[in-house]
């Protein structure tokens, strides 16, 4: 790295005034984890398309500022689902992303490189304002929401995740999280709350965003005090935050999970309702996907538990699990869903969809409002970051292994800036009133 890079790194680093930061040349190049176009085509024929094949870590040069645009020094970044599709070049290769954003031309066309930087999470500190930004400036401390919109298009006046420009930072857009430095729209940018360590501030905003959209906003399931919500993937990236948030709502998360550590890991976020999916079929093969056997005995064991059928299902797993979810969601029932990780083609009976008038709702990120809204309640401790293990920078493709393979849960984190872990809180005391010991829900259980 050059010298530039560790100048304006140290004074980040040593807290420099906004003056001190600007004064600081910007290097001409930085580190960062990317994808390579040439390695498009590796995995082809490959059983095992392990993610640390495909991510590599070195140097990439600093890219220029837009006017509406903000360099950020990024002190910890967190792996995002995301983040396996695209180091897996699946469904396909995200270059194809970058390519169709340069066609826009002026500054679109930076993204359209052979490389690109990947990551959809992090927090940092501003270095570099555009000329067009006017909320922000050097110095201030921020978590980075991934969606990139364009506020020009009129469906962004109506909900930023309606125009029809809107994009995945890191993942359809290059220079994302996974470097010592980010560039992001001013309209990404969240005040990092302020009583969490750089790595909890990392991990939080790509799914608990997404969650609270699907969960709370105008746009999702709306839920209200009483509902009883299924939630697949209960202690993963997405599940943990809806569970947080669904107690805190009022309602009644039912979680499902993949074992019995992870089983213990909910009762200890709170979910008093818990079923293992392994012990009714619901396995990695998919048999269960067709299987209204399995659907059913699925039905009987939220019943079992809670007495009664879920108002809303929280769905992301996709193919192995959309059948069930939609028969198991009470008459009237919705069941939203954001992803699909065992496969987009999802079968199931409507039947039971329409004689039971139910509603499938699509859902997708969050727009900006959504993002502080769900910021804000990281910043009045009523959520928590789920965060269970962080990684140095050299190991980023080892933590996304660790998504692809499911050998986590919650959120896994890595300190790119930052040198160790526990820096960057600037309200102990609020820190006290969370309470250590609710921040590390996730730490050190055995499940993670
Ligand atoms: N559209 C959006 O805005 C958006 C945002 C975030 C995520 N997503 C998508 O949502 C999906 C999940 O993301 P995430 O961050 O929560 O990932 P994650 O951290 O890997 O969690 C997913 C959870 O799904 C469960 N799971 C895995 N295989 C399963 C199977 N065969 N049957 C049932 N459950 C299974 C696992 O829990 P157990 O093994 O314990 O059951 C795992 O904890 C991904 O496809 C991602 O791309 C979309």
């Amino acid at each position: 790295m050059s010298n530039a890079v560790s100048a304006l790194s140290e004074a980040v680093l040593s807290g420099a005034d906004p003056g001190e930061l600007e004064a600081c040349p910007l290097p001409d190049t930085y580190r960062a984890a990317f994808l390579r176009r040439e390695d498009q085509e590796i995995f082809t024929g490959a059983k095992d398309k392990d993610v640390r094949r495909s991510i590599h870590v070195g140097d990439v040069p600093t890219p220029e500022l837009a006017p509406d645009e903000v360099l950020v020094a990024v002190m910890a970044a967190a792996v995002n689902y995301n983040t396996v599709w695209s180091a897996t070049f699946e469904p396909v290769p995200t270059f194809r992303f970058l390519r169709d954003l340069a066609r826009h031309g002026g500054w679109d066309a930076r993204h359209d490189r052979d490389y690109q930087v990947i990551g959809s999470d992090a927090a940092g500190v501003v270095v570099r304002v555009g000329a067009a930004v006017r909320h922000w400036k050097a110095g201030d401390k921020v978590v980075i929401a991934p969606p990139v919109i364009d506020e020009q298009e009129s469906g962004a006046q109506q909900d930023g995740m309606l125009s029809s420009r809107q994009l995945a930072w890191g993942f359809e857009t290059n220079f994302g999280a996974f470097g010592d430095y980010a560039l992001v729209r001013a309209t990404q940018l969240v005040r990092k709350p302020a009583h969490l360590t750089w790595e909890e501030a990392a991990c939080n905003t790509l799914c608990l965003g997404t969650a609270y959209r699907m969960l709370i906003g105008d746009h999702g399931a709306r839920i209200k005090m009483g509902d009883v919500v299924l939630i697949w993937g209960a202690t993963g990236g997405l599940g943990a935050y809806a569970v947080q948030l669904v107690l805190r709502a009022g309602g009644i998360p039912v979680g499902v999970v993949g074992s019995a550590d992870k089983a213990d890991l909910l009762d200890r976020l709170g979910c008093r309702h818990v079923i293992n999916r392994q012990e009714l079929g619901f396995t990695d093969g998919g048999a269960e996907a067709d299987s209204t056997q399995a659907w059913r005995e699925l039905g009987s064991a939220i019943r079992k538990r809670v007495g009664e059928d879920p108002h809303v299902v929280f769905e992301h797993v996709g193919r192995n699990t959309f059948g069930a979810s939609v028969f198991v969601a009470r008459r009237g029932g919705v069941v939203v869903t954001c992803g699909s990780s065992t496969g987009y083609t999802h079968q199931y009976d409507n039947r039971y969809l329409w004689m039971k008038l139910k509603r499938v709702i699509g859902s997708h990120g969050a727009n900006y409002h959504e993002s502080v809204e769900a910021n804000r309640l990281l910043e009045l401790g009523l959520i928590v970051p789920a965060l269970s293990r962080v990684h140095p920078f050299e190991q980023v493709a080892e933590a996304t292994r660790a998504v692809q393979l499911n050998t986590h849960a919650g959120k896994v984190g890595v300190l790119c800036l930052a040198p160790r872990e526990g820096l960057g809180v600037d309200d102990p005391l609020l820190r006290e009133q969370v309470g250590e010991e609710r921040l590390r829900t996730f730490r050190d259980h055995a499940s993670c």
